[in-house]
């Protein structure tokens, strides 16, 4: 029993499936980019143009390397889609437990995203989402202990297929 990352695009549901999977498995739930935002004291879309992008990886990786450094067995916590950006991610997270990868295709992440205004890297950045999702899913592919396809599957079933895989 390990602690369990779940990795993936921004919009494929490693917020939310991760609040009800850990829920479920009465463990702790930890999403790293709330975790920024309280340390920092500001919201995302803030750190992104106050700070830049560099640092808020930098930001980023530091949470990651605390929250896995305590993660005890089973805990989950959700990552930012970007966590792929930073290469020492991929040790701190395979050191210690569980990649998942949650994987949706563009399609239902833009019908998921339509109204949204707190992703700097989405939001009014119709030229690059495709490029940027296209370079991703490569990483995420390789970073991951194991895949689960969202799209057309309810919260629930997504959960239920997780707690599939690590009782195994
Ligand atoms: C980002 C994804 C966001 C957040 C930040 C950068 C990215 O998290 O970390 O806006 O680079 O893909 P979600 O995947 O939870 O939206």
């Amino acid at each position: 029993m390990k602690p369990i990352f779940l990795i993936g695009f921004m919009g494929s549901g490693k917020s939310s499936v991760g609040k009800r999977l850990s829920h479920n498995l009465e463990t702790n739930f930890i999403d790293t980019d709330n975790f920024i935002e309280i340390k920092n004291n500001k919201n995302i879309p803030d750190i992104f143009k106050k700070e830049g992008e560099d640092k808020f990886r930098y930001y980023e990786a530091s949470v990651l390397k605390e929250v896995s450094e305590s993660a005890n067995a089973n805990d989950v916590i959700a990552t930012g889609g970007g966590i792929v950006e930073t290469v020492e991610n991929y040790a701190t997270m395979s050191q210690k437990g569980y990649i998942i990868y949650l994987r949706t295709n563009l399609e239902e992440i833009y019908k998921r995203l339509k109204r949204d205004t707190g992703r700097p890297l989405w939001d009014n950045n119709n030229v690059g989402r495709e490029a940027l999702y296209k370079r991703r899913i490569i990483m995420y592919e390789t970073w991951s202990d194991y895949i689960v396809d969202t799209g057309d599957k309810s919260i629930d079933e997504v959960v239920k297929q997780i707690k599939r895989i690590i009782a195994n």
